[in-house]
């Protein structure tokens, strides 16, 4: 059965000072001028969801402004369990399970599974390969706790082997000091690449699919680019040792790879129309979100923000269909309520957001 996030608190969150949501278990509505919080309540939804914020870099950036902390918190059901989330100024964040403190932040993961949509998800396509790795690590995550845990592990370790480069260049360092990180990188970052690269494979036929009934005879391909050959990590990461020295990072691993989009047979990126650009993304985001209730076994909550102003009708009837059929829980932001079409307002609960303030219809 479906995770519904029934009641939403927020406290001195971005621009919100205080806020108090009862959000139906079926569609919502968020509708409101520029810059008056309809992102920031989504971006709150995603930080129960994820444990972290996702615009920006820095989770205090989501602090209200001369004030010294931030909190979220909301009550899913059907288990009644509630999650909550407490950001503060110079010290740890912290997250909350029914009111008692949680060891770490992604302890969060996967209790409220939600996949969103950002009006400036048209960068997947179009940007570094930076922001598809972040996207396949975010969806990777919530769905298994051991990807997490493994790039957990990957993420320490490149930290060690990069300090150690660094600290090699002008000093002698003993093999058995790299040997220590590398063994571990390697280790998990084989886990990593086996994880997206059978996620990619169930994503690219569902991408296609999406693709081909926007734009039909374009044929829409997803490969996960592995940047370096050699199948043994450990390995080639003591092969690279003497290159990376000199280079001060470390050059081969999964925090190298890609996503490749590819249309008609050209990367999208560096070939794509603009139309192509925007139909190929909306087609990975829509994969995206079937194969998490194919493998969850419910619909997560789906997030999507302000995605139809840019959006030509045909794109955006498509949409809206996805919102509409999905099944689950759908949390939706327009500056005007028209833009989400007739059937979407009128089966939302809406909710007029001014000025930091939320009101319910
Ligand atoms: N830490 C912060 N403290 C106070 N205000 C903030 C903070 N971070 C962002 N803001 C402000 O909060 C306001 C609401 O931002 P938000 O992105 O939620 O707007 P929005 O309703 O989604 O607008 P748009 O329709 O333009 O996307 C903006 O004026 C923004 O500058
Ligand atoms: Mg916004």
């Amino acid at each position: 059965m479906a995770v519904i996030l029934e009641r939403l608190r927020l406290h001195d969150y971005r621009n919100i000072e205080a806020a108090e949501i009862e959000l139906s278990p079926e569609f919502n509505l968020l509708a409101g001028q520029n810059a008056q919080g309809k992102t920031s309540v989504l971006e709150a939804i995603t930080l129960l969801s994820l444990g972290r914020v996702v615009r920006g870099s820095r989770d205090t950036e989501a602090i209200r402004e001369g004030t010294e902390a931030a909190s979220v918190f909301g009550e899913i059901q059907p288990t009644g369990t509630a999650l909550g989330m407490e950001l503060f100024r110079g010290r740890k964040k912290r997250a909350l399970l029914n009111g008692l403190g949680l060891a770490r932040a992604s302890d969060l993961l996967g209790r409220l599974p939600s996949v969103s949509f950002w009006a400036g998800d048209l960068e997947l396509v179009t940007g570094e390969p930076a922001g598809r790795r972040l996207m396949m690590d975010s969806e990777l995550s919530q769905l298994y706790p051991s990807y997490f845990r493994h790039l957990a592990i990957y993420k320490r370790a490149l930290e060690q082997r990069n300090a150690l480069l660094k600290l090699a260049s002008d000093r002698y360092v003993g093999d058995e000091q790299f040997e220590v990180w590398e063994a571990q990188l390697g280790e998990s970052g084989h886990e990593i690449r086996s994880f997206r690269v059978e996620w990619c494979e169930m994503l690219a036929p569902l991408a296609a699919a999406a693709h081909g009934e926007m734009a039909p005879g374009e044929a829409l391909s997803l490969v996960y680019l592995r940047k370096d050959e050699e199948p043994d990590l450990t390995l080639a990461l003591a092969q690279t040792r003497g290159r990376d020295i000199a280079r001060g990072s470390t050059s081969v691993g999964p925090h190298r790879d890609d996503l490749e989009i590819m249309v008609g047979g050209r990367l999208a990126r560096q070939f794509g129309s603009q139309g192509q650009q925007r139909t190929s993304v909306i087609s990975l985001k829509i994969a995206v979100l079937d194969l998490a209730k194919q493998i969850i076994g419910f619909p997560p909550l789906l997030l999507l923000d302000d995605i139809f102003s840019d959006l030509d009708e045909h794109r955006r009837a498509r949409l809206v269909h996805t919102a509409l059929t999905h099944g689950g829980q759908v949390v939706v932001t327009c500056t005007e309520a028209g833009q989400a079409g007739g059937e979407l307002v009128g089966r939302s609960k809406i909710f007029r957001v001014n000025q930091g303030q939320v009101q319910a219809e």
